[in-house]
């Protein structure tokens, strides 16, 4: 068979996220929670995807971890419970495209841990697929498929590195960085399920402000994050796995800006004054055995 043409082939970096508040302001109706949350995502901790067009209509997806230090890599499914497999099927059924795709992922971002890996391969796959395929579809149908694909997945697709996000998570109002933040993410040996997490919460409606986490963000202040952060998820995520405690722990012995647990965990993150400071804490960190550790920053 004839190598397939370069234009056929797309290869994408799907960035990471860290929730800088997250506010669970009421269960609804369907199941679901509304939330106040800030994210702001993560250049330097990506998944790649490549994609190649295929002569059927089928979705094909392989999983490769970018190194041996890849957390699991071996239980993420590549069948349609993949969210990567969703988004592609998604696109051709809203479409009616009948091109298939090749997809190879290549797993850096740790699953089960509230740094979005999976919601970030799906915005990726739609936003590539699109592309690949030629569809004339506007932006305004991809946010429409990625928000019936998961709450986190149109952050993702949207153009903006830092976002206000309410309702369920879905929608959006994009935010100016408060700047470049040098960061220590650790991942426990155990992640946790994001619904078991929600179930277990107890709602804020009248939780501590993100207007000062805003406020940062407009003038561009990064140090005023360390009064700011919150997350209503963490409480119940110490319950259900106690090395989120323990993390909250190891962390509180640092001298870090402020810590706290991103999205539903259970991945740990600290602000630190320095990427000097955050390389040396990592490799403390990594001293202790703790199963995932990376150093990041965030988009300025
Ligand atoms: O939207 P997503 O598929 O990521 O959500 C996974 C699960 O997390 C939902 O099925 C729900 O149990 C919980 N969730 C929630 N409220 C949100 C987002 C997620 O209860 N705003």
């Amino acid at each position: 068979m004839a190598n397939p043409s370069v234009s056929e082939i797309l290869i994408r970096q799907a960035p990471a996220k860290i929730n800088l508040y997250l506010r669970v302001v009421g269960r609804r109706a369907d199941g679901f929670h509304d939330l106040e949350t800030v994210m702001a995502k993560l250049p330097d901790l990506t998944d790649t995807l490549r994609f190649e067009v295929l002569d059927s209509d089928r979705i094909e997806l392989e999983i490769q971890p970018a190194y041996p230090r890849t957390l699991h890599v071996q239980t993420i499914p590549v069948t349609s419970e993949n969210l990567v497999v969703r988004a592609a099927l998604a696109l051709q059924q809203a479409t009616g495209c009948v091109s298939g795709a090749r997809i190879t992922l290549v797993k850096r971002i740790p699953a089960a841990a509230g740094l979005g890996g999976g919601s970030s391969d799906a915005a990726t796959t739609l936003s590539a697929l699109a592309q690949l395929w030629g569809l004339p579809i506007p932006q305004v149908e991809l946010l429409r498929i990625a928000a019936e694909l998961g709450s986190d997945v149109p952050f993702f697709l949207a153009d903006t590195a830092w976002a206000l996000c309410t309702g369920r998570g879905e929608i959006l109002t994009p935010l100016q960085a408060a700047g470049r933040l040098s960061l220590v993410l650790a991942r426990p040996q155990t992640g946790l399920s994001t619904p078991a997490v929600y179930r277990a919460c107890t709602p804020e409606p009248h939780g501590p402000p993100v207007a000062l986490l805003l406020k940062a963000c407009e003038h561009r202040r990064p140090w005023d994050v360390a009064h700011t952060l919150h997350n209503s998820l963490q409480a119940p995520a110490e319950q259900l796995n106690s090395q989120v405690g323990w993390l909250r722990q190891v962390f509180e012995r640092e001298k870090v800006v402020t810590h706290q647990m991103t999205g539903s965990g259970s991945a740990y993150f600290g602000v630190c004054h320095s990427m000097r400071q955050a390389c040396c804490i990592a490799a403390r960190l990594r001293g202790l055995g703790i199963a995932w550790v990376q150093v990041a920053t965030t988009a300025a």
